[in-house]
């Protein structure tokens, strides 16, 4: 039901790359069409305070940079500046849990590590991304963070909780 659920969602956040409402400014349109890229539901949450809030910023960070980038049609330094707010909270937030499944000796550790690794250098070529024509690669990587965090944490983070 949980797998259902991200496939549709990929679908919906795939539909809103190709929508007119997707691009340009000052467009009285994006704002009733832009909505939340992630919705945090609380029967997302893992069990452990700790990690469940890190969950919900990180989705409120990367509905931040989607709603960002539906508004303008230009990059004049403000991804740069989301984007390392989101790797940074990325790394704390993937150190805190490693931490966490060392202690309890999670056996598919080395492969959790490196789906982090993956996001850590998926959300890193933001960092690249410089002018307007590249602002639409971007737009795409948004939705490919946004399902890869919620497929991560519903399906794979899930995973060292019920061992
Ligand atoms: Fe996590
Ligand atoms: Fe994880």
């Amino acid at each position: 039901m949980i797998a259902s659920y991200c496939a549709e969602l990929a679908v919906s956040m795939h539909a809103m790359i190709g929508s007119k409402y997707f691009y340009g400014t000052g467009d009285k349109r994006l704002t009733e069409f832009a909505m939340a890229l992630l919705d945090w539901k609380d029967e997302y949450a893992v069990g452990v305070a700790e990690l469940d809030e890190h969950h919900r910023r990180l989705f409120s960070i990367v509905n931040d940079l989607y709603l960002e980038c539906l508004k303008t049609d230009h990059n004049n330094g403000w991804l740069g500046d989301k984007t390392r707010d989101l790797l940074a909270y990325a790394d704390y937030h993937f150190s805190a849990e490693e931490r966490y499944i060392a202690d309890k000796g999670y056996v598919e550790m080395p492969g959790h590590l490196q789906m982090h690794e993956t996001f850590k250098q998926r959300a890193a070529q933001f960092l690249q991304i410089e002018n307007r024509e590249e602002l639409e690669r971007s737009k795409e990587l948004i939705v490919y963070l946004g399902s890869w965090l919620l497929h991560h944490v519903l399906e794979e983070d899930r995973k060292y909780v019920v061992m």
